[in-house]
C-alpha cells in the first residue's frame, strides 16, 4: 500500500467532445477529467483547488463506502459545506474495495458539465484471469451548460410544457465520439464500463466479441456470459466484462452503444426529433491501417437482468429485518415547477450539512429527525439489518444509488411490475449486490443491508435533473456513533464558516 497524491485544481476548459466547441469542466486545465488508477489499500490524497471562479464545487467518490470516513463523501449540504471558488478542501481516504468507481461533484447539477471521471481499484489478487484491460465511460452529452439547462427545467413554462428533462444533443464514449481502443489478437481484455451519464441508460455490443460479466459496482460475481442477450447500465452504475480478442489482426470492430431513446421519449407529449442519433460508436482496432467498420445493425433489445448475477461471495439475503422504510417516489408540480416527492417530500438542501447537524445532535435528537430540516431524514440505528423498498410512482426508470453501502437487492420488478406488496419471491441464488439499482415505471425494489457504517448517506435518482428536482432522501446512520468518526478537515470548517457565500451562485 502506498499514497497516492493527486493535485487537482478545477478548471473550466474549451472543449469539443462531438464536434461542437462549449466551456466544459477540466481538471489541471485538461478536458476529459484524469481516469484514477489506484492498488487496493492504497492510501487516497486529493487536494482540490476550485478554480472555477463561478461556481462552488465538492467531488464524491461514487461507490466508495467510506467506512467510517464519512466526512470524505463529498456530498455538499450533506457531508460538507461546497467548497466556494478560490478555496480548497483536501480528501483523504483508503481505497479498500476492489473493482470499478467513479468520481464526480455533487453540486448543482455540475458533473454533466465535465467534472467527473473512472476511479479503477486494482485487485492484486482478482478472481479471474486477463492480459490487459481499459475503461469505458458512457454518458450523453449537451451542447448548452448545466445552469442554463437547469434553469429552463425547473421552470413554470417547462411545467406547463408537461415538466419533462431537457434532451441531450449526442451520446459520448471517453468523452468522445471517436474512441479507438487498441488491442492484441487473442487476449482476455478486462473491461471497466462506468455508465457517467445523467439521464437516459446505455446499451452497448462489442461487435464480433462476446462478454463475460465479472463484476457489477465493485462486486464480483459469478462469470456471467451475455451471449445474444444485451447489457444495460444506467447512471451511476459500473459493469466490468472479460472479452476475448480474435486470433488475428486482420480486422477491426465496432463497438456500437446507444443511449435509452425510451427513457428519453416515453413522454406522451414529446416526439423523437428528425435525425436524432443516440448512437456513439468507438472501435476495438487491431490494425490501425485497416478500415474501421460501422457498427452492427440491431433490432433486438433483450436485456441481461442484473438480478441474475450471483455474487462470487455468494454472501446470503441479510435476514431477519431490523427496520423497514418504505419510499413512494413520483413526481409532482410543486409551485408550479416540476419537482418529484419522496413520500410527498421534495428534498431542499440544507446550509448546515446533515452530517455536521448529526455529529452536533447526535443520540439526543435521533427519535426527531425534523431537526434535519427538509431533507426526507430517516434514522437507523447500529447494527440493524435494514431493508428499503422503493415503489415507483412514475411513467419512467429511475437509477437509485445508496451512498456509503453496497446493498442487496433482494427484488425488483419488470416495467409495469406493481408496488410492493410485503412479499419477497424466490430468487434462487444469493442476492446481487451493487449500489445502484434501476427501479422500472409503475414498479419497486427491495433493497437490504447492514447498518454497519455510522454517518450522513444520500439515497436518490441518480438522474441529475432528478436529483436537482429533489427525488433525494438522507439516511442518517447510527447518529449516535457519528461523533465518533473523523471530524472534517480544520480548513474546510473555516470555509465552511463563512457559507452561504453570494459569489456561489447558490
Ligand atoms: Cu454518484 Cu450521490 O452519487
Amino acid at each position: 500500500a502506498k499514497d497516492v497524491y493527486l493535485d487537482w485544481n478545477v478548471t473550466w476548459v474549451n472543449a469539443a467532445p462531438d464536434g461542437f466547441e462549449r466551456p466544459a469542466i477540466g481538471i489541471n486545465d485538461v478536458y476529459p477529467c484524469p481516469e484514477v488508477n489506484v492498488e487496493l489499500g492504497d492510501r487516497v490524497i486529493v487536494d482540490v483547488y476550485n478554480g472555477l471562479g463561478n461556481q462552488s464545487t465538492g467531488i464524491h467518490w461514487h461507490g466508495f463506502t467510506q467506512y467510517h470516513t464519512g466526512v470524505m463523501d463529498g456530498t455538499s449540504s450533506v457531508t460538507q459545506c461546497p467548497i466556494p471558488p478560490g478555496s480548497h478542501m483536501r480528501y483523504t481516504f483508503d481505497a479498500n474495495q476492489t473493482g470499478t468507481y467513479w468520481y464526480h461533484s455533487h453540486n448543482m447539477g455540475q458533473y454533466p458539465d465535465g467534472f467527473r471521471g473512472a476511479f479503477i481499484v486494482h485487485d492484486p489478487k482478482p478472481p479471474f484471469q486477463y492480459d490487459e484491460e481499459f475503461t469505458m465511460t458512457l454518458t450523453e452529452w449537451y451542447h448548452r451548460q448545466m445552469p442554463d439547462l437547469l434553469h429552463e427545467y425547473q421552470s413554470a413554462a417547462n411545467q406547463a410544457a408537461g415538466g419533462h428533462e431537457p434532451i441531450p444533443d449526442s451520446a459520448l464514449i471517453n468523452d468522445s465520439n471517436d474512441t479507438k481502443f487498441k488491442v492484441l489478437p487473442n487476449k482476455t481484455y478486462l473491461v471497466h464500463i462506468v455508465c457517467v451519464g445523467n439521464w437516459p441508460g446505455h446499451t452497448w455490443v462489442f461487435d464480433g466479441h462476446d462478454m463475460t460479466v465479472v463484476e457489477v459496482d465493485g462486486v464480483y460475481i459469478e462469470p456471467f456470459t451475455v451471449g445474444e442477450k444485451m447489457l444495460r447500465i444506467a447512471p451511476g452504475q459500473r459493469t466490468s466484462v472479460l472479452i476475448h480478442t480474435k486470433p488475428d489482426a486482420s480486422q477491426n470492430f465496432a463497438i456500437w452503444d446507444t443511449i435509452d431513446i425510451n427513457m428519453m421519449f416515453i413522454y406522451e407529449n414529446r416526439t423523437i426529433p428528425e435525425n436524432y442519433n443516440p448512437n456513439v460508436t468507438a472501435w476495438l482496432v487491431y490494425d490501425e491501417a485497416k478500415p474501421l467498420p460501422p457498427p452492427p445493425v440491431l433490432h433486438e433489445f433483450n436485456f441481461v437482468d442484473d438480478l441474475d448475477f450471483t455474487p462470487l461471495d455468494r454472501e446470503a439475503a441479510l435476514s431477519p429485518v431490523d427496520q423497514q422504510i418504505v419510499l413512494h417516489t413520483f413526481s409532482s408540480a410543486i409551485d408550479g415547477i416540476p419537482r418529484f416527492v419522496v413520500n410527498n417530500n421534495t428534498y431542499i438542501p440544507q446550509d448546515v450539512p446533515s452530517l455536521y447537524t448529526a455529529q452536533t445532535v447526535g443520540n439526543d435528537l435521533s427519535s426527531n429527525p425534523a431537526v434535519y430540516g427538509q431533507v426526507n431524514p430517516f434514522v437507523i440505528k447500529y447494527g440493524e439489518v435494514v431493508e428499503i423498498v422503493i415503489n415507483n410512482y412514475h411513467n419512467n426508470l429511475h437509477p437509485w444509488h445508496l451512498h456509503g453501502h453496497q446493498f442487496q437487492v433482494l427484488q425488483r420488478t419488470g416495467v409495469d411490475g406493481g408496488y410492493f406488496n410485503g412479499t419477497i419471491g424466490d430468487l434462487g441464488h444469493p442476492p446481487v449486490r451493487r449500489d445502484t439499482i434501476m427501479v422500472e415505471n409503475h414498479g419497486h425494489a427491495v433493497i437490504r443491508f447492514k447498518a454497519d457504517n455510522p454517518g450522513v448517506w444520500l439515497l436518490h435518482c441518480h438522474i441529475e435533473w432528478h436529483v436537482e428536482a429533489g427525488l433525494i432522501a438522507t439516511i442518517i446512520e447510527a447518529p449516535e456513533k457519528i461523533p465518533q468518526i473523523e471530524a472534517a478537515p480544520q480548513d474546510h470548517l473555516a470555509a465552511c464558516a463563512a457559507y452561504p457565500d453570494p459569489s456561489n451562485g447558490n
